[in-house]
């Protein structure tokens, strides 16, 4: 044991430890405050769109109409995958759509123009530069996979991106393979507007330790999409959905969570590492759950989740409230999305998140490496095999 006198403090969870300064996003938790660049986060779902936010957060400024109209033509014509990446998509089409997109994106980087571009201490700005480019195709053909994985699996054939159609709306198309309605597109753009930036959260951080590395775009975006499926992280949102779906009727809401309580059971879509306060995204998204539920005729997942949140307010005192997943769950169901891509709509939203805190790492970059006090054994003799 390296012992316990001497023994440092040890910040389980890293909580409360800040490792690097960002531009990209503000988080006060106490008062549940999120600026993207220093642009409210209730501006910018009311008034932008995912490009727009995308065009932001990687070019660190809002954009013009002329660059926003460049950077959606940019980001349309890149949403093609190569054909190999179809065929693995096949290959592997049995698996959690997080695993296939996962898979995907990590075979996208051999084909990638950009691949041959290596980090260069003397010159880092070419490898940066190509670290843009990559990111913008990365947002632009994260849908594509996603949509044909769905489709594959489904039994029918992918249907190819259309460049007339913003990242929502087209997602939706090829998801489906039908003109959206325009209702519904704009709800799931709101979606990735919210989900594009968090700063330091869990995905984000393993794309920066990937970055610190210097590993290259595809490595930290595979980091990411790795460390988003889980259901402290992103899977939340599904696992929202399958409670409501065990609920039922808004009736039996206050007995399922108390019951759930009782066990020391976590209620998911509650609770967040950083916010003490209503996570300022769940606003947003509650406001399209209902107005969604209405138009949709299906009002009673709406009414389940208010009644969920209705027992979970006395939880506020202890710093647990709503957080964003509570509601996107009932807004994907309303969408007809299957359970199972939700996560995987949460990374699509989030790429330019990563690609922003890959670029940020790159630009001051060190080796993120801390340590783990050891409290094994010390100095044991070695025992030849036939011994033990
Ligand atoms: N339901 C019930 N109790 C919860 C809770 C929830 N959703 N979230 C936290 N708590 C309780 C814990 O049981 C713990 O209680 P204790 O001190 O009596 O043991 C206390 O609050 C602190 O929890 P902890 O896990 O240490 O806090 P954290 O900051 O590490 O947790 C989450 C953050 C997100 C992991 C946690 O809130 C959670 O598991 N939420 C549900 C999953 C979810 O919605 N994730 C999406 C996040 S965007």
């Amino acid at each position: 044991m390296q012992g316990t006198e001497n023994r440092p403090e040890i910040i389980t969870g890293l909580k409360g430890v800040y490792f690097a300064t960002s531009d990209a996003s503000f988080i006060d938790g106490d008062i549940g405050k999120l600026l993207y660049r220093g642009y409210s986060i209730h501006d910018l779902a009311e008034n932008t769109t995912a490009e727009e936010v995308a065009f932001l957060l990687l070019k660190s400024k809002l954009p013009t109409r002329a660059e926003l109209d460049a950077f959606t033509a940019e980001l349309a014509a890149n949403r093609e995958l190569p054909a190999p990446i179809l065929d693995i998509i096949r290959l592997t089409k049995d698996g959690h759509p997080m695993d296939v997109l996962r898979t995907a994106v990590s075979a996208l980087s051999s084909f990638d123009p950009d691949t041959e571009v290596k980090f260069e201490w003397a010159s880092p700005q070419p490898f940066i530069d190509a670290t843009m480019r990559k990111g913008i195709r990365l947002t632009a053909q994260v849908p594509t996979i996603i949509a044909a994985h769905h489709r594959i699996r489904s039994g029918q054939e992918p249907v190819a991106p259309r460049k007339d159609l913003g990242q929502a709306a087209n997602f939706l198309y090829m998801l489906f393979g039908k003109d959206p309605d325009p209702e519904d597109a704009k709800t799931l753009d709101v979606d990735f507007v919210l989900h594009a930036e968090h700063g330091s959260n869990a995905s984000s951080f393993a794309a920066r330790v990937a970055a610190s590395t210097l590993a290259d775009l595809h490595c930290c975006i595979v980091s990411g999409i790795g460390t988003l499926k889980g259901p402290s992280h992103g899977g939340a949102a599904e696992a929202v959905m399958s409670m409501t779906n065990e609920i039922g009727k808004p009736e039996n809401a206050a007995k399922y969570v108390e019951e759930r309580l009782a066990k020391k059971e976590r209620i998911m879509g509650f609770g967040h590492r950083v916010y003490r306060a209503e996570d300022p995204r769940a606003r947003h998204l509650r406001e399209r759950a209902r107005d969604l539920g209405n138009r949709r005729g299906h009002p009673e997942w709406f009414q389940i989740l208010q009644e969920v949140e209705n027992v979970m307010s006395r939880y506020q005192s202890r710093g647990i409230y709503v957080n964003v997943d509570f509601y996107a769950g009932a807004i994907y169901q309303l969408l007809n999305i299957p359970e199972d891509l939700y996560v995987p709509i949460f990374a699509m939203g989030r790429v330019p998140g990563w690609v922003l805190q890959a670029i940020e790492q790159f630009q001051n970059n060190e080796l993120l490496r801390p340590l783990t006090w050891y409290t094994g054994a010390m100095d044991v003799p070695f025992p030849a095999i036939g011994n033990r």
